[in-house]
């Protein structure tokens, strides 16, 4: 399996993934939303591929330095695998390469929402929700900086 940065002309596989993660609204301009992700360097969208086959996404975006710190704060707005490739360790892999970026990009903070179904998923990586919320737990990991 391999991770990887999204390119566009993978649309077509990626885009039944990104129906099933939520709810998507103004359909007729969703196409273009995603080019104008993979366009924007702030923002990072990751597919993990099995033999060129897309089977999880994620995506997250860096919303610039923190007025005093000034490092970014990093949220991981979607993470998705298809159902018949979940429980093979994709998506702890997709995790792992949002975390690198945030750690790349000297964030601060990297933020997240999971769903009521990711609890024990997130539990195995070792992260416990900031605030308990059967339906959506928030997450927060900070990184460690030297004072200064
Ligand atoms: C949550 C999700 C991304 C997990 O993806 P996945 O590819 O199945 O996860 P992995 O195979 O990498 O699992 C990592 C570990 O968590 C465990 N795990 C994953 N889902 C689990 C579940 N529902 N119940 C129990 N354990 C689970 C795995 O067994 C594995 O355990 P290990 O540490 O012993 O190896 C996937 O279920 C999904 O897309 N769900 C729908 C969308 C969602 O909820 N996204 C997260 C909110 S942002």
């Amino acid at each position: 399996m391999d991770v990887r940065v999204a390119v566009k002309n993978e649309w077509p596989q990626l885009r039944p993934l990104v129906e099933e993660m939520g709810t998507v609204e103004d359909r007729s301009h969703l196409r273009q939303r995603f080019d104008a992700v993979v366009d924007d360097p702030t923002h990072v969208l990751l597919v993990a591929l099995q033999e060129q086959d897309v089977v999880g996404y994620t995506w997250s975006q860096d919303f610039g330095p923190h007025l005093r710190s000034g490092r970014s704060i990093v949220r991981m707005h979607d993470l998705f695998v298809r159902p018949d490739a979940r429980l093979s360790g994709v998506g702890r892999s997709l995790f792992r390469a949002v975390r690198a970026w945030a750690t790349e990009r000297d964030a601060s903070w990297l933020q997240w929402h999971g769903g009521s179904e990711s609890r024990e998923f997130y539990a195995h990586l070792g992260i416990e929700p900031i605030v308990e919320d059967p339906n959506r737990p928030p997450y927060e990991i900070a990184f460690k900086h030297p004072a200064g």
